[in-house]
């Protein structure tokens, strides 16, 4: 079953008089259970591309059905809401709230799930990424490492059906990151979810059972292992 298909997606932005072309006329379709790495040059379109596969954002022209739901065909409120039951997102630099404890960035999508069981859970889930003694630290109480952990905990709270991950490691040092990776694969097995890493590193990308090169724009290869 296809958890993701696009078609003919396009991006363009206008900058002046000038037409931008992002993205153009991406097609590709994502089993349930697939591992995928998205590789290219910077600049060549990939967070442009996760953000609309994630329903962050809209396509200029095309289609992207996310778990049977077009979301081109939604309004912004109803793709917030297809993210929050389906979709995960891990950003390279992290996006927690800094207002919130690490326990309260873990609650936010079980509380807009209403789970009654969500501080539980959340405390689960940063016991599982080795951060249960840090639970009321703030961000900016913790290193980049431990704030992608709460991330990577943050985004399969909500036990999501795919997982976008975009330069989970980008801002991370070698160790630290290895540490980040192997955390992603492990819990993503563990979940059974649906995995799309964009990444520099071929090596992480090699991990992956896809991987789709990117330039310009537009696909190149799409290979699989
Ligand atoms: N909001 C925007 N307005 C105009 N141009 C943008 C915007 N967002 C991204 N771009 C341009 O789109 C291209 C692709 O960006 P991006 O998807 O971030 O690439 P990548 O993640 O591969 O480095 C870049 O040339 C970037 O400058
Ligand atoms: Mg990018």
């Amino acid at each position: 079953m296809s958890i993701l298909s696009i078609k003919n997606l396009s991006k363009t932005y206008q900058s002046g008089s000038r037409k931008l072309t992002v993205l153009d006329e991406v097609n590709f379709d994502i089993q349930a259970g697939e591992t995928l790495a998205i590789v290219g040059p910077s600049g060549s379109g990939k967070t442009t591309l996760l953000g609309l596969c994630a329903g962050l954002d809209s396509g200029t022209t095309g289609s992207v059905v996310l778990n049977g739901q077009a979301l081109e065909k939604m309004n912004e409120d109803q793709r917030a809401s297809v993210r929050n039951k389906d979709v995960g997102f891990i950003f390279q630099n992290f996006q927690l709230l800094p207002t919130l404890t690490a326990l309260e960035n873990v609650m936010v999508p079980l509380e807009l799930k209403k789970r009654k069981d969500a501080r539980q859970k959340a405390l689960e889930l940063l016991a599982k990424v080795g951060l249960g003694d840090r639970a009321t630290h703030y961000p900016t109480q913790l290193s980049g490492g431990e704030q992608q952990r709460v991330s990577i905990a943050r985004a399969f709270a909500n036990e999501p059906k795919i997982l976008f991950a975009d330069e989970p490691t980008g801002n991370l040092d070698t160790e630290t990151g290895e540490m980040i990776e192997k955390l992603i694969f492990d819990l993503n097995k563990e979940q059974g979810t649906t995995l799309v890493l964009v990444t520099h590193d071929l090596e992480l990308a090699a991990k992956t059972q896809r991987i789709i090169h990117i330039k310009g724009g537009k696909i190149q290869e799409d290979v699989h292992a």
